[in-house]
């Protein structure tokens, strides 16, 4: 089965290749995969297909980078992909709230995509930036010391 979309980046995906030594292509497993999912929001099975078989790498290698980097998202996901950290700094700063807020204010469950497709809602362990918890990350972009009120201003903004 064709992939358009792999086949649109193995140019970029060669020249990759060509900056590391021979016998190292494993190695591309990431890089490759974080591409894809810039191009297509996700990595879908159809481009784990694709990927195995341009690096000569088992299947079971890309599923491994793929569970242990939880930023990898094997499902669509909305427009705007938020995810409120809720690990202990997070939390004890007021992220249940934040996310009881978006929760109530968008009408999804956690995991869940708003009916036009805008938003997603999730959750998600530290992002590293504990000392301006709580901390929400849309579409990789880092919002700090959220609270109900700035990301209802935010979700205005982006519209
Ligand atoms: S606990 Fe939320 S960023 Fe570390």
């Amino acid at each position: 089965m064709s992939n358009a979309l792999f086949t649109s980046l193995v140019g970029e995906f060669d020249r990759l290749r060509a900056r590391f030594p021979a016998g190292f292509d494993s190695s591309l497993t990431l890089p490759c995969l974080r591409r894809i999912q810039e191009e297509r929001g996700y990595v879908a099975e159809e481009d784990i297909d694709a990927l195995t078989a341009y690096l000569g790498v088992p299947r079971i290698q890309v599923e491994e980078v793929l569970s242990f980097y939880t930023q990898f998202r094997r499902e669509p996901v909305g427009r705007f992909h938020l995810e409120v950290c809720r690990n202990v700094s997070c939390s004890m700063r007021g992220a249940e709230r934040l996310i009881r807020h978006l929760h109530d204010k968008l009408g999804v469950a956690i995991g869940g995509t708003t009916a036009d497709g805008r938003f997603t809602l999730k959750t998600c362990e530290c992002l590293g930036s504990c000392g301006t918890a709580p901390v929400m990350v849309v579409n990789d972009e880092y919002h700090e010391n959220m609270s109900p009120e700035k990301a209802d201003e935010l979700l205005g903004r982006l519209g």
